[in-house]
């Protein structure tokens, strides 16, 4: 059916093109691009039996002429943005410049600043409509399925959604005393920011995992987790009509914590440049270097994760709550593509979302989250791609 320019080829971008590669009759074709080509060149090399035809290039996707360059020379129907979020403004202009829809899974972050919010993405929104493209924000799993499942609860099981809890917990062991499963460098800085959560209208904010909860999920077990601040309850806050209050919780265990507060103590998860012999160097960044590579963690990580949202509100003038999750398991994940759960979990709906958007179920020109559209194709394509879903009609709350 089509062309997909899919650009890094990290831990989650590996599983999305794995999953392209399964996918191959809508993805006819696909370019990978990154900043380290070789990278590219061995996952085609690995996926050379697959019916997609596989190109690769080397981009500074930074620079948005190299990407308007890349485009025109492809020509590809989408663009799949799964670099990091400070590449999303940049493939945006270049998207914008030649009129080609855009899919990503995390919202733009300035490099300087540790601060993450969709109002510089959600401002290019009536020039994607001029242009007759389309921008999908946030088709990961948090944010992505868990805005899909809150659409979902909407039309389904709804007339009135008041509280939405997402609970994001990962039982993986990877048997290192430190490391993330998703890109360091991003995880650390999400992780140590001030948490916040959205009540009556406005944001409160909060130390960084000053609240905590427990919880016991199926497929792991009793869990502590600790509110954050994440992407979605900026854009859920806006797209679910009447939401009074909407958190984020994530699991994290006791040794992760203590080497957290000890790397921030020393200084080593600062992103104020230092000099480091005669050369500046930011702590943060020398941090990602020495941690394990996330798309190393695949072979040696065990258990499972758990990710999905607690709804409160009305149906048929009786409260009611319910709740939508996936369980995914990470030796699973890695036999079939690869990759633990968490680039799994991230990977799949990046190609469901832009499969979506490539054979126009979901398409209307400007730049929308998922919550946007029709949730049934995207909930169908989950059980179908690999995240079959599960549903409880008594959950467990939480205060
Ligand atoms: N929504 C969700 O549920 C969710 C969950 C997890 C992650 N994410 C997001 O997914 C994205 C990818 O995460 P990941 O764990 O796969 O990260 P990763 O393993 O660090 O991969 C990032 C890739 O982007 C490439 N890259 C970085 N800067 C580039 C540039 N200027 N030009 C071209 N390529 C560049 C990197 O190249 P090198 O190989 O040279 O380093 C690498 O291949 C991030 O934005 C992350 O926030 C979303």
């Amino acid at each position: 059916m089509g062309k997909a320019l899919i650009i890094g080829c990290g831990g989650v971008a590996q599983v999305a093109i794995h999953k392209c590669c399964q996918n191959s009759s809508v993805f006819e074709s696909i370019m990978i691009a990154s900043r380290t080509r070789e990278k590219c060149d061995a996952l085609k090399d690995k996926l050379k039996d697959s019916k997609t035809h596989i190109e690769t290039a080397q981009l500074d996707a930074d620079d948005t002429q190299q990407v308007v360059n890349l485009i025109r020379m492809y020509q590809p129907d989408v663009v799949l943005n799964l670099a990091l979020p400070y590449q999303d403004l940049s493939i945006m202009d270049a998207c914008l410049a030649t009129k080609t829809s855009y899919v990503d899974t995390a919202n733009y972050e300035p490099r300087e600043t540790a601060k993450f919010e969709y109002s510089w993405q959600w401002a290019y929104h009536d020039r994607f409509k001029e242009a007759g493209i389309m921008a999908l924000l946030g088709s990961g799993f948090d944010p992505g399925v868990t805005g899909v499942f809150s659409a979902y609860a909407l039309k389904h099981q709804f007339d009135e959604i008041h509280t939405i809890d997402i609970l994001d917990a990962n039982g993986g062991d990877h048997g290192y005393p430190f490391a993330t499963n998703f890109n360091p460098e991003i995880n650390i800085r999400e992780v140590t920011a001030n948490g916040s959560y959205w009540e009556n209208g406005r944001w409160i904010e909060t130390e960084p995992m000053a609240i905590k909860r427990s919880y016991c999920f199926e497929g792991i077990g009793q869990k502590d987790m600790y509110l954050l601040h994440h992407e979605e309850i900026e854009s859920l806050a806006k797209n679910i009509p009447g939401i009074r209050r909407i958190r984020f919780f994530m699991t994290f265990g006791q040794q992760y914590l203590t080497h957290l507060k000890c790397l921030e103590n020393v200084g080593m998860t600062s992103i104020k440049p230092i000099l480091f012999e005669g050369k500046e160097i930011i702590p943060l960044q020398f941090l990602k270097a020495v941690l394990p590579d996330p798309a190393s963690l695949g072979p040696r990580t065990v258990g499972k994760t758990n990710i999905g949202c607690i709804f409160q509100g009305i149906k048929d003038d009786q409260e009611k709550t319910y709740r939508l999750y996936n369980i995914c398991d990470h030796q699973e994940s890695y036999r079939e593509v690869g990759s633990q759960a968490i680039s799994y979990t991230t990977g799949v709906p990046a190609m469901i979302g832009t499969m979506l958007l490539m054979n126009q179920t979901w398409f209307k020109p400007g730049v929308y989250n998922v919550e946007s559209f029709d949730p049934d194709p995207f909930m169908d394509a989950l059980n179908e791609w690999g995240l079959p879903w599960q549903e409880d009609h008594s959950p467990e709350l939480i205060d």
